[in-house]
């Protein structure tokens, strides 16, 4: 699914006073495109994220997905993951994935369909589980599971690994390329990690704040999978770390 995003600013007033949260966004992004956006904290990339998938909506602009302006939240269309995993802690993990399920399937289709995302996800095994029994990367799958349920034609990615170990974060990227190759899910992600970002993103888009806005997009034309210790890589992580700190914006102490 395509989506376009049409000059997308959003306004919030705190006390009276105005906060640009982000202003002129202008982004088309394709069918089956895996776009990284990357930004310091509070340049309004959540905001974004929330306004395509119709959680909130913008105060100048348009954003439409094949063509369709959004104006509500649906399901079958757009799926967001966080980065807590917002699971049911009394649910175990299938029926958790089951209460992503819209209405309308009948119950021998739900008990197939959740069977067929346990497995997509990697979680054979695990479907009597709670989530307390869950490392947080098998949390975030649950997650994955629970919003793929519906085979939303978008997905967006609102850091949805920055609470998980390195080595975890690795194995989840590998997860989320994986489940792409195989549905060819437009995908939007937002992500503090540059390695990621360039890892998956056919594109990394770089934001500055106050107000948000676009700074630049940087393609990358890595075949996949794509080598993190290839001297390719590392020239595009170095493109994109010196468009983040060539804005006077960032704070000397700032750690990414
Ligand atoms: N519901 C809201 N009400 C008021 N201000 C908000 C709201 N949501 C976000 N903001 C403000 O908008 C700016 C962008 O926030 P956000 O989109 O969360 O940034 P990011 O995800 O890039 O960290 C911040 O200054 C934040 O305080
Ligand atoms: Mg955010």
């Amino acid at each position: 699914m395509a989506i376009s995003i049409d000059n997308v600013g959003r306004i919030f007033f705190i006390n009276q006073a105005e906060l640009v949260a982000i202003r002129d966004i202008n982004l088309q992004i394709e069918d089956a495109e895996i776009v990284s956006i990357v930004g310091l904290s509070g340049c309004g990339k959540s905001t974004l994220l929330k306004i395509i998938s119709g959680l909130d909506h913008p105060t100048s602009g348009v954003v439409s997905i094949d063509g369709r302006e959004i104006t509500k939240p649906s399901h079958k269309d757009v799926g967001i993951i966080f980065q807590e995993s917002r699971l049911f802690p009394w649910s175990t993990v299938e029926r958790n994935i089951e209460f992503g399920l819209s209405n309308g399937v009948s119950r021998a289709e739900r008990k197939q369909s959740v069977q067929e995302h346990i497995k997509l996800v990697g979680l054979t095994g695990f479907e009597k589980a709670l989530p307390s029994q869950l490392s947080g990367g098998m949390k975030q799958r649950v997650s994955l599971a629970r919003t793929l349920i519906n085979r939303p034609k978008a997905l967006l990615l609102d850091e949805p690994f920055g609470a998980l170990d390195a080595f975890t974060k690795i194995s989840m990227q590998k997860e989320v390329l994986r489940i792409w190759e195989k549905e060819k899910t437009t995908m939007i992600l937002v992500t503090h990690d540059i390695d990621e970002a360039i890892y998956l993103g056919d594109r990394v888009v770089v934001m500055t704040a106050k107000p948000g806005k676009i700074k630049t997009i940087v393609p990358v034309q890595l075949p996949r999978p794509r080598d993190r210790t290839s001297v390719d890589f590392a020239i595009l992580r170095k493109e994109v770390y010196e468009e983040f700190f060539e804005s006077d914006e960032i704070p000397t102490d700032y750690s990414i």
